[in-house]
Protein backbone atom coordinates (compact mmCIF):
# COMPACT_ATOMS: atom_id res chain seq x y z
CA UNK A 1 0.00 0.00 0.00
CA UNK A 2 1.41 3.49 -1.15
CA UNK A 3 -0.32 5.13 1.77
CA UNK A 4 -2.04 4.34 4.63
CA UNK A 5 -4.06 5.52 7.86
CA UNK A 6 -4.47 3.05 10.92
CA UNK A 7 -6.93 4.46 13.61
CA UNK A 8 -5.57 8.31 13.44
CA UNK A 9 -7.16 10.52 15.36
CA UNK A 10 -6.56 14.69 16.48
CA UNK A 11 -7.59 16.15 19.04
CA UNK A 12 -6.85 19.74 20.12
CA UNK A 13 -6.72 21.28 23.79
CA UNK A 14 -8.11 24.62 23.86
CA UNK A 15 -9.12 26.86 26.73
CA UNK A 16 -9.11 23.28 29.19
CA UNK A 17 -11.66 21.72 26.54
CA UNK A 18 -10.24 18.47 24.35
CA UNK A 19 -11.97 19.16 20.77
CA UNK A 20 -11.86 16.70 18.07
CA UNK A 21 -10.81 17.13 15.40
CA UNK A 22 -10.85 13.93 13.41
CA UNK A 23 -12.76 10.52 15.21
CA UNK A 24 -10.58 7.22 15.34
CA UNK A 25 -10.52 7.18 10.86
CA UNK A 26 -8.75 4.54 8.37
CA UNK A 27 -7.24 4.48 5.06
CA UNK A 28 -5.48 2.99 2.94
CA UNK A 29 -4.80 4.59 -0.56
CA UNK A 30 -2.78 3.15 -3.61
CA UNK A 31 -1.16 4.53 -6.80
CA UNK A 32 -3.71 4.76 -9.43
CA UNK A 33 -6.80 5.95 -6.93
CA UNK A 34 -8.38 8.88 -6.80
CA UNK A 35 -9.63 9.55 -2.95
CA UNK A 36 -13.01 12.05 -2.52
CA UNK A 37 -13.14 12.73 0.77
CA UNK A 38 -16.37 13.65 1.90
CA UNK A 39 -18.42 14.87 4.89
CA UNK A 40 -19.79 17.71 6.22
CA UNK A 41 -17.86 20.84 7.56
CA UNK A 42 -15.55 19.85 10.70
CA UNK A 43 -16.07 16.56 10.09
CA UNK A 44 -11.88 16.90 9.81
CA UNK A 45 -11.19 16.01 5.92
CA UNK A 46 -8.55 19.03 6.05
CA UNK A 47 -7.62 17.06 9.35
CA UNK A 48 -7.11 14.23 7.68
CA UNK A 49 -5.07 14.91 4.50
CA UNK A 50 -2.94 17.15 7.30
CA UNK A 51 -2.23 14.25 8.74
CA UNK A 52 -1.57 11.93 6.10
CA UNK A 53 1.16 14.36 4.81
CA UNK A 54 3.11 14.48 7.20
CA UNK A 55 2.03 18.37 8.28
CA UNK A 56 0.66 17.39 11.59
CA UNK A 57 0.93 14.50 13.55
CA UNK A 58 -1.33 12.31 15.08
CA UNK A 59 -2.63 12.26 18.49
CA UNK A 60 -3.44 8.95 17.92
CA UNK A 61 -3.14 6.24 15.21
CA UNK A 62 -0.49 6.05 12.69
CA UNK A 63 0.41 7.08 9.33
CA UNK A 64 2.51 5.02 6.88
CA UNK A 65 3.96 5.64 3.55
CA UNK A 66 5.33 3.10 1.94
CA UNK A 67 4.74 0.56 4.87
CA UNK A 68 7.28 3.41 6.79
CA UNK A 69 6.01 4.74 10.05
CA UNK A 70 6.31 8.58 9.79
CA UNK A 71 6.12 8.70 13.54
CA UNK A 72 9.43 7.49 13.24
CA UNK A 73 10.57 10.92 11.43
CA UNK A 74 12.17 14.05 12.54
CA UNK A 75 10.09 17.24 11.20
CA UNK A 76 13.02 17.84 8.86
CA UNK A 77 12.69 14.06 7.38
CA UNK A 78 9.13 14.70 7.13
CA UNK A 79 9.47 18.07 5.70
CA UNK A 80 11.63 16.42 2.90
CA UNK A 81 9.53 14.02 1.88
CA UNK A 82 6.86 15.98 1.59
CA UNK A 83 9.15 17.91 -0.73
CA UNK A 84 10.17 14.80 -2.75
CA UNK A 85 7.12 12.79 -2.84
CA UNK A 86 4.26 14.62 -2.25
CA UNK A 87 2.37 17.52 -4.23
CA UNK A 88 -0.17 20.31 -2.52
CA UNK A 89 -3.32 21.80 -4.07
CA UNK A 90 -5.91 24.38 -1.85
CA UNK A 91 -8.72 25.75 -2.55
CA UNK A 92 -7.05 29.15 -2.99
CA UNK A 93 -4.20 29.38 -4.82
CA UNK A 94 -1.06 30.81 -3.15
CA UNK A 95 1.43 32.00 -4.95
CA UNK A 96 4.19 34.59 -4.76
CA UNK A 97 3.38 37.73 -5.99
CA UNK A 98 6.92 39.15 -7.22
CA UNK A 99 7.54 35.96 -9.12
CA UNK A 100 6.74 35.32 -13.08
CA UNK A 101 4.21 31.85 -13.05
CA UNK A 102 7.31 30.15 -14.51
CA UNK A 103 9.27 30.61 -11.60
CA UNK A 104 6.44 30.07 -8.90
CA UNK A 105 5.77 26.66 -10.67
CA UNK A 106 9.97 25.87 -10.04
CA UNK A 107 9.73 27.01 -6.40
CA UNK A 108 9.66 23.67 -4.82
CA UNK A 109 12.78 22.98 -6.54
CA UNK A 110 14.61 25.30 -4.09
CA UNK A 111 14.42 22.83 -1.34
CA UNK A 112 15.46 19.78 -3.21
CA UNK A 113 14.23 17.69 -6.11
CA UNK A 114 14.65 18.81 -9.90
CA UNK A 115 18.13 20.23 -10.11
CA UNK A 116 20.20 22.29 -12.48
CA UNK A 117 18.02 24.96 -14.49
CA UNK A 118 17.80 23.33 -18.19
CA UNK A 119 16.29 20.93 -16.66
CA UNK A 120 14.04 22.60 -14.74
CA UNK A 121 13.14 25.11 -17.01
CA UNK A 122 12.32 22.46 -19.61
CA UNK A 123 9.86 20.64 -17.22
CA UNK A 124 8.03 24.11 -16.29
CA UNK A 125 7.59 24.94 -19.46
CA UNK A 126 5.97 21.38 -20.40
CA UNK A 127 3.91 21.42 -17.13
CA UNK A 128 2.92 24.83 -17.93
CA UNK A 129 2.26 23.08 -21.65
CA UNK A 130 0.06 20.46 -20.09
CA UNK A 131 -1.81 22.70 -18.07
CA UNK A 132 -2.73 24.81 -21.06
CA UNK A 133 -0.75 28.15 -19.79
CA UNK A 134 2.44 28.15 -22.07
CA UNK A 135 1.71 31.65 -22.93
CA UNK A 136 1.87 32.77 -19.52
CA UNK A 137 4.93 31.72 -18.45
CA UNK A 138 6.18 35.24 -17.81
CA UNK A 139 3.68 36.85 -16.34
CA UNK A 140 2.41 37.77 -12.92
CA UNK A 141 -0.04 36.14 -10.23
CA UNK A 142 -2.11 39.09 -10.38
CA UNK A 143 -2.35 39.24 -14.29
CA UNK A 144 -4.24 35.59 -14.32
CA UNK A 145 -7.85 34.95 -13.17
CA UNK A 146 -8.52 32.18 -10.20
CA UNK A 147 -8.82 29.01 -12.21
CA UNK A 148 -5.69 30.10 -13.83
CA UNK A 149 -3.69 30.54 -10.89
CA UNK A 150 -5.60 27.09 -9.64
CA UNK A 151 -3.81 25.58 -12.95
CA UNK A 152 -0.54 26.85 -11.96
CA UNK A 153 -0.18 25.62 -8.58
CA UNK A 154 -1.18 22.14 -10.03
CA UNK A 155 1.80 22.43 -11.98
CA UNK A 156 3.99 23.51 -9.04
CA UNK A 157 2.46 20.47 -7.63
CA UNK A 158 3.63 18.22 -10.15
CA UNK A 159 7.16 19.89 -10.48
CA UNK A 160 9.34 17.05 -8.46
CA UNK A 161 7.03 14.38 -9.94
CA UNK A 162 5.26 13.76 -6.93
CA UNK A 163 4.24 10.05 -5.52
CA UNK A 164 0.83 11.37 -3.86
CA UNK A 165 -1.42 14.26 -4.82
CA UNK A 166 -3.18 16.22 -1.91
CA UNK A 167 -6.16 18.65 -2.79
CA UNK A 168 -8.14 20.16 -0.22
CA UNK A 169 -11.35 21.83 -2.33
CA UNK A 170 -9.57 22.10 -5.39
CA UNK A 171 -12.53 23.77 -6.95
CA UNK A 172 -13.96 25.52 -4.28
CA UNK A 173 -13.07 28.90 -5.90
CA UNK A 174 -13.57 28.44 -9.19
CA UNK A 175 -16.28 28.22 -11.99
CA UNK A 176 -17.92 24.80 -13.36
CA UNK A 177 -15.70 25.13 -16.71
CA UNK A 178 -12.98 25.96 -14.50
CA UNK A 179 -13.16 23.29 -12.03
CA UNK A 180 -14.09 20.78 -14.63
CA UNK A 181 -10.91 21.26 -16.02
CA UNK A 182 -9.37 20.96 -12.86
CA UNK A 183 -10.68 17.59 -11.94
CA UNK A 184 -10.35 16.31 -15.20
CA UNK A 185 -6.38 16.79 -14.49
CA UNK A 186 -6.45 15.41 -11.34
CA UNK A 187 -7.96 12.34 -12.94
CA UNK A 188 -5.22 12.27 -15.63
CA UNK A 189 -2.46 12.02 -12.73
CA UNK A 190 -4.42 9.08 -11.57
CA UNK A 191 -4.98 7.51 -14.62
CA UNK A 192 -1.24 7.73 -14.90
CA UNK A 193 -0.25 6.08 -11.95
CA UNK A 194 -0.48 8.52 -9.19
CA UNK A 195 -2.03 8.11 -5.60
CA UNK A 196 -4.64 11.56 -5.40
CA UNK A 197 -6.52 12.73 -2.17
CA UNK A 198 -9.06 15.11 -2.81
CA UNK A 199 -11.41 16.91 0.50
CA UNK A 200 -14.56 17.97 -1.22
CA UNK A 201 -18.25 18.84 -1.19
CA UNK A 202 -18.72 19.18 -4.66
CA UNK A 203 -20.68 16.57 -6.35
CA UNK A 204 -19.13 16.71 -9.02
CA UNK A 205 -15.79 16.44 -7.86
CA UNK A 206 -17.10 13.24 -6.23
CA UNK A 207 -17.96 11.93 -9.77
CA UNK A 208 -14.21 12.02 -10.80
CA UNK A 209 -13.27 9.78 -7.97
CA UNK A 210 -12.65 5.92 -8.17
CA UNK A 211 -13.31 5.92 -4.50
CA UNK A 212 -15.20 7.55 -1.74
CA UNK A 213 -14.41 8.08 1.94
CA UNK A 214 -17.20 10.05 4.24
CA UNK A 215 -16.74 11.22 7.59
CA UNK A 216 -18.44 11.41 10.23
CA UNK A 217 -17.64 13.90 13.21
CA UNK A 218 -19.37 11.37 15.78
CA UNK A 219 -18.79 8.17 14.12
CA UNK A 220 -15.88 6.10 12.34
CA UNK A 221 -15.20 6.88 8.80
CA UNK A 222 -16.98 4.81 6.45
CA UNK A 223 -16.34 3.69 3.06
CA UNK A 224 -19.15 4.41 0.22
N1 LIG B 1 -5.83 23.92 15.36
C1 LIG B 1 -7.07 23.61 15.77
N2 LIG B 1 -7.46 23.89 17.05
C2 LIG B 1 -8.68 23.56 17.46
N3 LIG B 1 -9.64 22.97 16.70
C3 LIG B 1 -9.30 22.68 15.43
C4 LIG B 1 -8.03 23.00 14.89
N4 LIG B 1 -7.99 22.57 13.59
C5 LIG B 1 -9.21 22.06 13.35
N5 LIG B 1 -10.00 22.12 14.44
C6 LIG B 1 -11.40 21.66 14.54
O1 LIG B 1 -11.46 20.34 14.05
C7 LIG B 1 -12.63 20.14 13.28
C8 LIG B 1 -12.26 19.60 11.92
O2 LIG B 1 -11.67 20.64 11.15
P1 LIG B 1 -11.30 20.47 9.61
O3 LIG B 1 -10.76 21.76 9.17
O4 LIG B 1 -10.46 19.27 9.43
O5 LIG B 1 -12.74 20.18 8.98
P2 LIG B 1 -13.16 20.02 7.45
O6 LIG B 1 -13.91 18.73 7.31
O7 LIG B 1 -11.97 20.21 6.57
O8 LIG B 1 -14.19 21.22 7.26
P3 LIG B 1 -14.50 22.14 5.95
O9 LIG B 1 -15.38 21.28 5.08
O10 LIG B 1 -15.24 23.29 6.52
O11 LIG B 1 -13.20 22.50 5.31
C9 LIG B 1 -13.37 21.45 13.25
O12 LIG B 1 -14.42 21.40 14.19
C10 LIG B 1 -12.31 22.45 13.62
O13 LIG B 1 -12.85 23.56 14.29
MG1 LIG C 1 -11.40 21.69 5.18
Amino acid sequence: MLLQGDNLRREFTFAGKSITALAPTSVAVDAGELLALTGPSGSGKSTLLNLLSGLDRPTGGEVRFEDQPLSGFSDARAAALRNAAFGFIFQTPHLLPYKTVAENVALPCSYGGLHGNAAISERVSGLLEYVGLASHATHFPHMLSSGELQRVVFARALINRPRVLFADEPTGSLDADNAHRVLSLLRQESVAGKCVIMATHDAEAMRFATRRLNLDKFAYAKTV
